[in-house]
């Protein structure tokens, strides 16, 4: 279980940018996977929730190609959705289950929706009730209605529904469900919740009517693809909010973040409470979601009162606003807000739980509770209780502790905000700390293009590996490519064939007239087969002689020719075009795919390096061939300035393998939902 130390900090500083909307994420693809025509989704949240999403409806037969982890290409091309083969796994997502179980309760198939250990405690009776009136056949396996949810085949019809809570997810279940209803749904929401269904409805042609506090739609319409964008999350950008706002001296801009009015309502909270907040809107384009930049500046805040009407513009934000209200003058009350206990974890119990620890006197409400701010904070080891916001507000807390605080079970914040731990560690500006002291440089950030800003991504997800010799990287890749059901590819193996065919013509490379001759004669053939890259020459294939002493004495040479090396980039290329890849080589990351969004690069010690040399039979000076590696002219070894750096020293394969898959997870690639690695 990882766990995060965080020292205290005398402020938080910076301008940044935060990643895509989860809401809007889950929503996007699935109203894009229902549209006739295709979407190109820009900024996606690649985070375990949405990503979750993706895998769902890649399993109902749409098809999701990830272009890099913030862009996905969405187009159904059968214009209906297709059973899926297994259960549809929602992970910690309950905005998922409520509303896929929408679009799955009417169509001609049965569904089952699977959820992690927190998600089958959530309450399901809120969506089973409306649904059932529609004319859904749809049952809980879950003892007091909650998950597993099995949805069988049904016909829907429009309802009136008046909502018992306000739930966005309820509303947005019945909005999905409704579209494929005869007839007109109503629906009455108590007190307004975040509007994105029905804004994304809107955007995909099917504008739903508001009439004051109804919100009606006409079944049966169809949605047209249209391009989106999706802007950085606000609940996400409220931790930096929060806590720039309540520690002084603090400066962070954040830029291009949603400011739906609907999710903002910690903003007014944190004014009344005497933030200095500065907002400007920035021009949309035009996806019907308001965005822009926030400026904040630290000062000292006062306790307020926060009450029921507020709490569905901020239910995401009262972890922390709990926090940060310790660090306020006087008493804040939260009341009104006893749906926190139904959220990942009981938000109300765990965060009493936790500020406890931080020696802050707080009462617990049954719908809240009252925070008694302005006391010292006291270092604290605290759990996050499996949910990422209260991972995250508590986090925030730590930086104003007397002391190093740790979070455990911190995990789970790749569910909403990968990376976060790492923006703390620079907003609070501290170099990059070890998780769990993995040595490893992840660089996950906004999209940016490849090193010239030209090279096209691979068709099929790459993952390319480089790193010197006996660093380890073949076991590594081809373990890897295992673990992931994908095709493993040596490129060495290619340079070792032509080296054999070479040797066998005798052919030396210093001729070069002769050596380009000779390998322009050449028919070479690269195919994946048995999930493997295999190399012909002239219709045969080298076998055991592509490793025999002869080659290793000259295939470094062979390798070094800048020429050859132009000349195979289309064959490595190609191999991308039908097979997702793990390569491994020297310049896989830099130079035959720049592009590609999975890079890792693979070091260990020298002296470790050397000895395992030795058990392979290999005598020549490890100095030497790094040196020979990274110093020729035509592609040279380098760490690509966007790879995972991984040091090996130390650590099995195994290790290194389930270290890249998470990594690999983080940055969005589709990896299956139990990967091998024995
Ligand atoms: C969400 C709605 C809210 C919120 C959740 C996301 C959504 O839940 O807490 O994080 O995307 O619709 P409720 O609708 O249950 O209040």
């Amino acid at each position: 279980m990882k766990s995060f130390s965080i020292a205290p900090t005398a402020r938080l500083v910076g301008e940044i940018m935060v990643p895509g909307d989860k809401s809007i994420s889950h929503r996007a693809v699935m109203l894009a996977s229902l549209a006739h025509g295709p979407t190109e989704l820009t900024g996606f949240l690649p985070s375990e929730d949405c990503l979750c999403t993706l895998r769902a409806f890649q399993a109902l037969g749409v098809d999701i190609e990830i272009r890099d982890p913030t862009t996905l290409s969405i187009e159904n091309r059968w214009s209906r959705l297709c059973p899926a083969m297994e259960a549809l796994d929602c992970g910690n997502s309950g905005t998922m289950m409520r509303l896929i179980a929408g679009i799955l309760a009417g169509q001609t198939f049965h569904s089952r929706l699977v959820g992690d250990a927190s998600l089958a405690k959530r309450p399901m009776g809120r969506i089973i009730e409306p649904l059932e009136k529609m004319g859904a056949h749809i049952r809980a396996e879950g003892e007091r209605g909650t998950p597993p949810l099995i949805l069988e085949p049904a016909e829907l019809h429009g309802i009136d529904y008046e909502l018992p809570v306000a739930s966005a997810q309820v509303k947005s279940c019945l909005l999905l469900a409704g579209l494929n209803a005869k007839g007109v749904t109503r629906i009455l929401e108590p007190s307004p919740t975040r509007d994105h269904t029905e804004r994304l409805l809107a955007h995909f042609d099917a504008r739903p009517l508001r009439e004051g506090r109804s919100i009606l739609l006409q079944g049966g319409l169809t949605l047209g693809g249209r391009d989106l964008f999706i802007p950085g999350d606000f609940s996400s950008a409220a931790f930096w909010i929060a806590g720039t706002a309540a520690i002084p001296g603090s400066e962070i801009r954040i830029r291009s973040v949603g400011l739906n009015p609907t999710r903002t309502g910690l903003l007014n909270v944190l004014l009344r409470m005497g933030a200095q907040i500065e907002e400007s809107v920035e021009e949309g384009r035009g996806e019907g979601e308001p965005r822009g930049s926030l400026l904040i500046r630290g000062g000292k805040l006062r306790g307020t009162k926060i009450e029921k009407a507020e709490i569905p513009n901020l239910i995401d934000e009262l972890p922390v606003l709990g926090a940060i209200a310790a660090l306020a003058e006087g008493e804040t009350h939260i009341r009104g807000a006893e749906e926190l206990r139904v959220k990942e974890c009981d938000r109300i119990r765990c965060m009493v739980e936790n500020l406890r620890r931080f020696g802050i006197p707080v009462e617990e409400l049954p719908d809240g509770m009252i925070v008694e701010g302005g006391r010292p904070i006291r270092a604290a080891r605290v759990s996050s209780f499996g949910d990422h916001r209260v991972a995250m507000a508590c986090s925030i807390l730590a930086l104003q502790a007397d002391g190093r605080s740790r979070i455990d079970d911190v995990g789970c914040v790749d569910t909403s905000y990968p990376g976060f731990f790492r923006y703390l560690e620079k907003l609070s500006q501290r170099s990059a700390e070890a998780v769990e002291g993995w040595k490893e440089v992840l660089s996950w950030t906004q999209p940016r293009p490849g090193p010239a800003g030209t090279e096209k991504a691979p068709r099929r997800p790459v993952v390319a590996i480089d790193g010197p010799s006996a660093s380890g990287k073949s076991t590594v890749a081809r373990l890897l490519a295992q673990a992931l059901g994908i095709a493993y590819c040596n490129s060495g193996l290619v340079y070792r064939a032509i080296t054999w065919a070479l040797i066998g013509k005798g052919v030396a490379v210093e001729r070069e007239l002769v050596f380009k001759t000779a390998v322009r004669q050449m028919k070479i053939e690269c195919r994946i087969e048995g999930n493997e890259l295999h190399v012909w020459i002239d219709g045969k294939e080298p076998g055991q002689e592509a490793r025999s002493p002869a080659v290793n004495a000259m295939v470094s040479r062979v390798a070094a020719s800048a020429w050859l090396r132009k000349r195979l980039l289309p064959t490595f290329r190609k191999l991308a075009d039908e097979h997702s890849l793990v390569m491994e080589g020297r310049d896989i990351g830099t130079t035959v795919f720049p592009a590609t969004w999975y890079k890792f690069y693979i070091d260990a010690d020298p002296k470790v390096r050397e000895q395992r040399r030795k058990k392979q039979g290999e005598t020549d000076s490890i100095e030497d061939r790094d040196w020979e590696d990274r110093s020729r002219p035509a592609a040279p070894l380098r760490c690509a300035a966007d790879a995972v750096f991984l040091d090996s020293t130390g650590m099995s394969v195994e290790d290194v393998v389930r270290r890249m898959i998470e990594a690999l997870r983080r940055r969005g690639f589709p990896v299956p939902k139990r990967p091998y690695v024995p």
